[in-house]
């Protein structure tokens, strides 16, 4: 056959294949996602999400060595109060459950970055995102609370915040309140794109935030809509925001790809709960190839765009980088 161009040649051999690889994945382009509870001694492991823990104030350094040594370099931290109440308080209080991890964290590994999720789900006794007003949850209401969670974080130690409720306005609120406290090297990663995903379950089981009435569709975004997720990124650039992200990752492809191409900030993609949940029960049967379903996902969300990656197998990428046999 007289085929001049021939594209298998440039996939004979493993070195060469690597060498014309297109998208690379790094260790330090990874976040991991930590569950701290408040109470001592704890380390449950959350029974959706076989391989990942609940950790108290006290046990977390277990997990934060593990983590260093594994060559992850950040975490985001979710809190998980002892009680809840209608206004949130366990989320802005000086001695949360978040502030405090972040006091000994900072403390014991001070060299890992710690970002934090700010919203009010997992401290509000209704498990809504936001302030209530009859059964509906109030925009404007719930914008200083956020602000609030979101200095308190700073103060004990944050060196990123992560708003993720979904309210309009809310990182315009949270960089107007840090920089009027000299926060203004604090960046925001906001969970811009945050779509009404099924694929949260099992999240809301580590968190115990599932809401007590209604769902959060009048917030999150609707799965159907791209345009909109290019009007939310466009605003929270507007308003301050510093790193865009869109969730979940593997279902939104298309829509990292769009939000890498409009906007000049780096992209993060937050690869969930249930995406974890799915690879374990499927791994676990002996379905599929875990090592090797996680590196193609992995890849794919990078090659789809995103520069950044939230997902609760950075420990294993993280030496599947190392080891080479993603990269
Ligand atoms: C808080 C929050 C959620 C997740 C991140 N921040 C849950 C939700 O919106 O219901 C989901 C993360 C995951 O599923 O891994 N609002």
């Amino acid at each position: 056959m007289n085929l001049v161009q021939r594209p298998r040649r440039l996939r004979t051999q493993p070195t060469l294949r690597k060498m014309v690889r297109e998208t690379r994945v790094d260790s330090s382009s990874l976040i991991y996602p930590l569950f701290v509870k408040e109470g001592k001694n704890i380390t449950e492991e959350i029974s959706a999400m076989p391989g990942q823990y609940r950790y108290s104030v006290d046990t977390l350094p277990y997990e934060l060595e593990r983590l260093s040594k594994a060559g992850v370099g950040a975490v985001m931290l979710f809190g998980i109060p002892e009680k809840k109440d209608e206004l949130a308080s366990g989320a802005w209080a000086e001695n949360g459950i978040v502030q405090q991890a972040l006091q000994t964290a900072k403390r014991q590994f001070p060299d890992l970055y710690y970002i934090t999720d700010v919203c009010l789900c997992e401290y509000t006794s209704h498990g809504h995102c936001g302030m209530l007003c009859g059964d509906q949850v109030d925009n404007d209401r719930t914008l200083p609370v956020l602000a609030k969670t979101a200095l308190s974080h700073v103060q004990a130690g944050a060196d990123m915040v992560a708003p993720s409720d979904m309210m309009d306005g809310r990182v315009a609120a949270i960089r107007t309140l840090l920089d009027q406290n000299h926060y203004e090297n604090i960046p925001i990663l906001s969970y811009a794109v945050k779509y009404s995903s099924a694929f949260y379950g099992p999240f809301r089981e580590a968190a115990g935030s599932a809401p007590c009435f209604g769902d959060r569709k009048s917030y999150q975004m609707d799965y159907h809509n791209k345009k909109e997720a290019v009007k939310e990124a466009a605003l929270d650039l507007k308003e301050g925001a510093d790193i865009l992200m869109v969730k979940p990752a593997l279902s939104y492809l298309d829509v990292i790809k769009t939000v890498e191409e409009r906007f000049d900030v780096p992209v993060a993609a937050y690869s969930v709960s249930g995406e974890y949940a799915m690879i374990k029960a499927a791994a676990k049967n002996g379905w599929i190839d875990e090592e090797a379903v996680v590196c193609e996902t992995t890849a794919s969300v990078f090659r789809a765009g995103a520069d950044l990656l939230l997902t609760y197998y950075a420990k294993e990428l993280a030496q599947f980088i190392s080891e080479g046999r993603i990269g």
